[in-house]
Parts: C-alpha cells; structure tokens; sequence
C-alpha cells in the first residue's frame, strides 16, 4: 500500500487517481488545510473504487504511528506542504514549521516501521533565477524565499538521512509549473482564499469571478517581455509519480529529476491559449514586477525519460482547455 499525504489537494488528488487505474491500492491523509472534503467524492466516482483516507495532521506523530500501525505501508508521497510564496516571506516560521516539521515527524515513523521508499514534491524553485535555461538538475540551488528554502531544506535533510542508512530510496521530484486538470472536469486545483499561480487566476478571470487579470511585468529579458515558465499538465505530472513508485519499488537507486516540458511559455502565451479556449478575450492589466519574480525558467527534462521513461504529452492548449472545463463546470471549486 502506497500512502499519500497532502492526498486531497491539487496534485495529490490527480496522482491519487493515477496510482489506483495503475492497480496500486492507496491510502491518502490530508488534514484540509488547503483542500476540501469533497474531493474524495469525486475521486470515487472517477475510480469506482472505494477510497481509503484518513484526516490528520502529518506534523502530528501519534497520527501517523496509527496510520503506520494499522496499514501495511511500503512506500509514501509526500505531497503534504504549505505552498503560497507570498504568505511564506510574510510568515516563514508557519512553513518552515508544517513543511520541515511535517517531513521530519513523517520521516522518523517511517523509520520505526522500517518503510524506506519516499517520493518527494520537491520544486524548480530550488534552483532560484538559474543562470541558464533550459535548467539540468546539477544546476546551482539557490532558494529565492522561505517556500523554496524549505523544499531545498528538505531535500537536505533526506539526503542527510540517505548517507546514514543506504537503505532509504528517495525520488526527489522538482516540478516547474503544473496547470490544467482532469479532463472529467471532476477534479481541479482549488484553493483557498486568493490563488497565487497564473492558471487559477486565469481561470477565474474568465469566469467572471474575478475582474482582471494583473500582469506582473512586460519589460522582463524575454520575447515578449512577460516572464516564462515551464507549465505542465498535472496528470502528466501525476503520472510521473507513479513511473518514481515503480521505479522506487524495482529495487533501483535514488534520483533527482525536473518534471517539466522543455518548453518555456510566457505569461501572454498562457493569456492567448486561454482565449482560444473560451473564444473571448481575458481582461487584463500589466502591473509592475512582484519582488522575486524572475524572467525565464524551463526545465532540462531528459533526465526523467532516461530513468523513469517518463515524458509530459499534453499541449498548452489541453492544459488550458481542460483547466476551463473544470472551472466552468465548478465556478465556486469544490464548494459549487
Ligand atoms: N502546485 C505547484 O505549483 C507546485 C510546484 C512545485 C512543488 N509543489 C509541491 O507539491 C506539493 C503538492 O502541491 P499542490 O499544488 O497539490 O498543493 P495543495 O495545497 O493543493 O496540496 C497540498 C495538500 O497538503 C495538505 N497539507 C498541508 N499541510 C498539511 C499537514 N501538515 N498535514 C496534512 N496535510 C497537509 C493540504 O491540505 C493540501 O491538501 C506540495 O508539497 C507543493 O509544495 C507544488
């Protein structure tokens, strides 16, 4: 049995569905924070399966020693982490607590259940304002903020605890930017209060729940001078983690790889996909640069197909197409 934290929320909740059509069973945890309930409902009508979830708290050890004692666990995806840039400068000490404290509280019970297998959501905001694109994984890590400080500490920390005992395996999975979402239209990335990634926005612009989109910059260094990012769709995404499980659990060594395209688009290359999605313009405005932005970032992701025989397939036009049938059809998210 695979265990998922952070089960429920955007990317768990699409990997979670990939491990089942893949045959493994699954149990997903989740304690709500940044995701709804209701997720699991839909996920059971998309799997026809019967799900098996409990809440907790990953930070909570007594959680897990009675998630690890009455489930017969070989492997975990941790998926589990706060995740909002901005909130984290203004109040690191909650994500270094919930993302560092979480995955040590995780790492130790696995310890004591001897279940060494672990993926890691690792992120390209490890590697900062890379000096080149596209990014290979031995690039340097330069953290821009505490969000990124704690997935670069975390991978610390697991390889740390790789060098004290060879027995650990860890996938530490550096995704670029994940958008769209199922192609049911079921299941989606809904957070809570305001997002802070492009798509959402996007998403909700064209739904006429928020007013304007707000552009942060068109004098950066790129072709058209709005930054640019490595989006991906979150099923191929998901997908991939199922290829680090089978890889994880065949026996094979740890690996560190970028889960991206290969292809950078720009802000207005997302705005004008979306349109011709919708069929109308997306209202927005070019505000000044965010602190910490950077211009242009795109992943090297050979080094994935090579070990896990992994490659994302779908267009900028199915991750905009899908994540509009989600938002049409759940203009409120999970909650409509
Ligand atoms: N979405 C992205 O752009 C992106 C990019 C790179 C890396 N990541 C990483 O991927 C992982 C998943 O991201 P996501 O986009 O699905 O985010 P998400 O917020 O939708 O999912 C995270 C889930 O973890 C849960 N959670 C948080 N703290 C918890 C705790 N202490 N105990 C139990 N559950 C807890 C939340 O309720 C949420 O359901 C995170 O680790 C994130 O940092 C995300």
């Amino acid at each position: 049995m695979i265990l998922l934290t952070g089960a429920t929320g955007y990317i768990g909740s699409h990997t979670w569905l990939e491990l089942l059509l893949a045959g493994y069973q699954v149990l997903g945890v989740d304690n709500f924070v940044n995701s709804s309930p209701k997720a699991l409902t839909r996920l059971e009508s998309l799997s026809g399966q019967k799900l098996e979830f409990i809440q907790g708290d990953v930070c909570d050890p007594a959680f897990l020693e009675s998630v690890f004692q009455s489930h017969p666990i070989k492997g975990v995806v941790h998926f589990a982490a706060l995740k909002a840039v901005g909130e984290s400068s203004s109040n690191p000490l909650r994500y270094y607590e919930n993302n560092l404290g979480g995955l040590i509280t995780l790492l130790q019970i696995m310890r004591a259940h001897d279940c060494r297998n672990f993926v890691f959501s690792s992120s390209a905001c490890v590697y900062g304002d890379p000096d080149e694109s596209p990014v290979k994984e031995d690039a340097a890590l330069r953290p821009e903020n505490p969000y990124g400080q704690t997935k670069f500490m975390s991978e610390q920390i697991l390889r740390d605890l790789e060098k004290s005992d060879p027995n650990w395996r860890v996938a530490y999975l550096r995704y670029f930017n994940p958008i769209g979402a199922h192609e049911s239209g079921l299941i989606g990335e809904d957070p809570m209060g305001v997002p802070n990634n492009l798509s959402p926005l996007v998403a909700r612009v064209a739904s006429g729940r928020m007013e304007e989109l707000k552009v942060y910059g068109n004098d950066w260094e790129t072709p058209d001078g709005t930054g640019v990012r490595d989006y991906i769709h979150v099923v191929d995404l998901a997908r991939g983690h199922v290829k680090a499980i089978d890889y994880l659990l065949s026996g094979k060594p740890s690996l560190t790889v970028n889960l991206g395209t290969g292809v950078g688009y720009s802000v207005m290359d997302v705005i004008r996909a979306y349109e011709e999605v919708i069929g109308r313009p997306i209202k927005y405005q070019v505000t000044a640069r965010r602190p910490g932005d950077v211009a242009l970032y795109y992943a090297d992701p050979s080094l994935a197909e090579a070990l896990l025989g992994w490659r994302a397939e779908r267009s900028l036009k199915q991750m905009c197409a899908d994540s509009w049938r989600w938002q049409s059809q759940n203009p409120m998210g999970y909650e409509s």
